[in-house]
């Protein structure tokens, strides 16, 4: 496929890479669209705009939807560089699967990125803490009421500067009180736990506001057969430091496999540490905090990188976990990952892609 590109001429003023800029609110000067009926087409560069859909398009109505996000990082010397893109862009296809869309060629759409995000260059933050987000997209477009899958589909690609995803953090790695939702669940075995859809976080909705509303900035999500085994953190997966090892839940299908929490695994042991992916319940890390044993919680995500966790609202109590701030462990994964990212510690692991 021949990639076009349209650029505009009225570029935008590029916002200031500090604490005023948020988390996916300012948008660059170009978007990349390509349609699928029976086959991928006319793919595009064009400047940022507004879509035109049909109403009954089928996206609005049944969610038949996925995305991606990944970061872009300005390193010491200046240079850009994509982290783990291609894995994105595969894992989207897994999500394609799920939600039956078409399969993307993800090499094609890694070689789109680059050439996106050099003509954005400008855009890419040259500040630590901060980074390029892209948002790949896929929506039905069909417009036909019927339930079932979508003929055509629209597949884009925009991204924002971005600051840290949780305001509190500005750039720092600071830590979150969670609560423990006991009354609604994320995913269900067989469900779309594992793929990247609108509709899973649409459903968490309702246990975000409750978190708000308990002082809390997300929520810990159980299993839902059995409402006892800890499966993720709001957006993110969970880590927790069990008599000093590394323990995840593991991909069970109700779980998304982040790519953070895979870099998490991989850096952990790079470095040595123990890391186990199995299944927890929520009384044996509530236990675990209380005699001691629990000496970290965090999530791992694209967008927070490394959340800890110090605090846990679970059933009217608050529990404080370690020394009620930043872990050591934690710490030094963060400050690891982050290195690869900006480029000042070595990417032993090819992750890291200079456009
Ligand atoms: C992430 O942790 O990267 C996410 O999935 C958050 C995103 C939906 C903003």
């Amino acid at each position: 496929m021949q990639l076009s590109i349209t650029r505009r001429t009225d570029l935008k003023q590029i916002p200031a890479f500090d604490s005023t800029l948020g988390f996916g609110r300012n948008f660059t000067d170009h978007m990349f669209l390509m349609e699928w009926k029976g086959e991928w087409k006319n793919p595009r560069i064009v400047p940022h705009g507004t879509l035109e859909l049909d109403p009954a398009a089928m996206c609005f109505h049944y969610g038949q939807e996925i995305f991606e996000g990944m970061k872009v990082f300005r390193n010491a010397a200046g240079r850009i560089q994509l982290f783990r893109s291609i894995d994105n862009f595969r894992r989207m296809n897994v999500s394609a699967k799920r939600m039956v869309m078409p399969p993307m060629d993800a090499d094609f759409l890694n070689e789109v990125l680059k050439t996106f995000v050099d003509i954005e260059r400008k855009w890419v933050p040259d500040r630590k803490g901060y980074s390029l987000y892209i948002r790949p997209t896929m929506i039905s477009t069909e417009a036909v009421l019927g339930v079932r899958p979508s003929e055509e589909y629209l597949f884009f690609m925009i991204a924002c500067p971005v600051a840290s995803f949780f305001p509190e953090q500005e750039g720092q790695l600071k830590a979150v009180k969670i609560f423990v939702s006991t009354d609604y669940v994320r995913a269900a075995p067989g469900g779309t736990g594992s793929a990247k859809t609108a509709g899973n976080y649409a459903a968490s909705l309702s246990a975000q506001v409750q978190a708000r509303a308990a002082g809390c900035q997300q929520v810990m999500w159980l299993d839902a057969l059995e409402r006892k085994y800890v499966e993720e953190v709001g957006t993110m997966n969970i880590f927790a430091v069990m008599d000093g090892k590394l323990v995840t839940s593991p991909l069970t299908g109700t779980i998304l496999a982040g790519i953070t929490r895979d870099s998490v695994i991989q850096i952990s042991r790079h470095m040595e540490i123990p890391v186990e992916e199995k299944r927890f319940t929520i009384d044996e890390l509530i236990g675990g905090i209380q005699s001691g044993t629990v000496t970290e919680v965090f999530g791992s995500g694209t967008a927070a990188i490394i959340s800890p966790v110090n605090r846990i609202v679970f059933k009217g109590e608050e529990y404080i976990v370690g020394n009620d701030g930043v872990g050591g462990v934690s710490e030094k994964i963060y400050n690891k990952l982050l290195g690869i990212q900006y480029g000042t510690e070595v990417d032993p692991f090819d992750w890291v892609l200079e456009v």
